[in-house]
């Protein structure tokens, strides 16, 4: 079985080919793009180690040249030397302005090269092969690419629209529960901004999905992909409509700080644990239903998820802190913090009109019942 989604961006349009055994395909699906016969590809060392022999294979049998980087896994590689190491690999490589890079691997790989791509020689095209559940379904498509540096998360980057995703949901089953699990809180993001009907869905088909189901996997991929796909169609620069992709981001990115950006934190973990605080926010401000956040908290406790703040190892610091840290996200502008609140369950919207006292009591609440 295999889906396709277009993200219709007039001339920088592209599609997305989701399905069990794309990557087998990769070859024949990237043949069209190539004005020559050969790529770059750029993966981390553990996902080469799985699954770069599928995918040199691939190219082989369609006659497509290819020579590989492998940079250490984890987040540090999103970062300025790894920029350097690449642009200056691919020049080594002799990559021209016409050729194709490869980013094989989760969101870090795709960040990294698709922002080392669009400087290269002024931006060459790229093609994202996302093998995390996140990459496949948040960051691979959209275009936003870039780097950390001491100054916070994704600070440098660019927005550099990949000219074809391919999302191989067999390379899923190599992922550890904790991974996968991360990269669902994006996933129940989706139903959780726009579209109850999903969230339905997920409720009822999450458990299976997370056990391994192929089918069900393939049509949580497929519903968040097009959702993003629609949305950045819509609004590829985040002018409006976009933000609403940040649902929970905002407290997470205050929590990943307070935890180093560290293994105690994923960032998919911090978005789960996020939602449930936006959504804990606007029952308190009246915006929604008391029921709305019970109602996700349970589903990110079904899935044996990370839910609350108190699920976090360790010390944090005070709700006056996280507060200073969510005032330093980049959605802050002239000194007011966007947030992204709910009216109900699929219903997310985007207002600075919210009262500082009631996020900060809503934190104060959380880290009491933290050990
Ligand atoms: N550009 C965007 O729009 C966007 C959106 C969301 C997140 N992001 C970024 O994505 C990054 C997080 O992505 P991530 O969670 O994929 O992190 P990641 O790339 O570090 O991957 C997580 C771990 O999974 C491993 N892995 C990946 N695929 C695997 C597979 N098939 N089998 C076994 N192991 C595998 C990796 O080696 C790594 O250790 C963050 O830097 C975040 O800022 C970007
Ligand atoms: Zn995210």
């Amino acid at each position: 079985m295999q889906e396709l989604v277009r993200v219709e961006l007039g001339e920088r349009a592209y599609d997305i080919c989701i399905g069990g055994g794309v990557l087998n395909k990769a070859g024949a699906l990237i043949a069209p793009l190539l004005k020559r016969p050969r790529v770059a590809i750029v993966s981390d060392s553990h996902v080469a180690s799985l699954h770069l022999k599928t995918l040199t294979s691939a190219l082989d049998a369609e006659g497509i040249t290819h020579s590989n980087l492998s940079l250490p896994q984890g987040e540090a590689t999103k970062s300025w030397p790894f920029v350097q190491q690449v642009t200056e690999w691919l020049l080594a490589e002799k990559i021209e302005r016409n050729d194709i890079v490869v980013a094989f691997g989760g969101g870090v790989i795709g960040d990294l090269v698709g922002f080392a791509s669009s400087i290269l020689r002024r931006g060459v095209r790229f093609v994202q092969i996302p093998t995390s559940l996140l990459a496949q379904v948040d960051s691979s498509v959209g275009g936003k690419t870039g780097i950390n540096t001491p100054f916070g998360k994704n600070l440098i980057g660019a927005f550099h629209q990949p000219s074809l995703v391919l999302a191989d949901i067999n390379v899923l089953g190599t992922l550890t529960e904790r991974d996968f699990l991360a990269g669902y809180g994006e996933v129940a993001k989706y139903g959780l901004l726009g579209d109850l009907g999903f969230f339905e869905w997920l409720e009822e088909n999450g458990p299976k999905l997370a056990a391994g189901d192929a089918a069900a996997r393939l049509e949580a991929v497929r519903r968040s992909v097009q959702m993003k796909a629609d949305i950045v169609a819509r609004d590829e620069t985040e002018k409006g409509e976009r933000a609403l992709l940040n649902l929970g981001h905002t407290f997470c990115h205050a929590l990943e700080a307070a935890t180093g950006y560290s293994d105690r934190l994923l960032h998919g973990e911090g978005v789960a644990i996020g939602c449930a605080l936006a959504f804990e926010t606007s029952a308190r401000l009246g915006l929604c239903s008391q029921e709305a956040p019970s109602r996700v908290r349970a589903h990110l406790k079904d899935m044996k998820m990370k839910s609350d703040i108190s699920d976090i190892s360790g010390e944090l610091p005070d709700a006056a802190e996280l507060m200073k840290l969510m005032m330093q996200d980049k959605k802050v502008s002239a000194g007011t913090l966007n947030f992204i609140m709910a009216r109900d369950i699929g219903q997310a919207f985007v207002t600075s009109d919210i009262d500082h006292f009631t996020v900060k009591s809503v934190l104060t609440d959380a880290l009491t019942k933290h050990p």
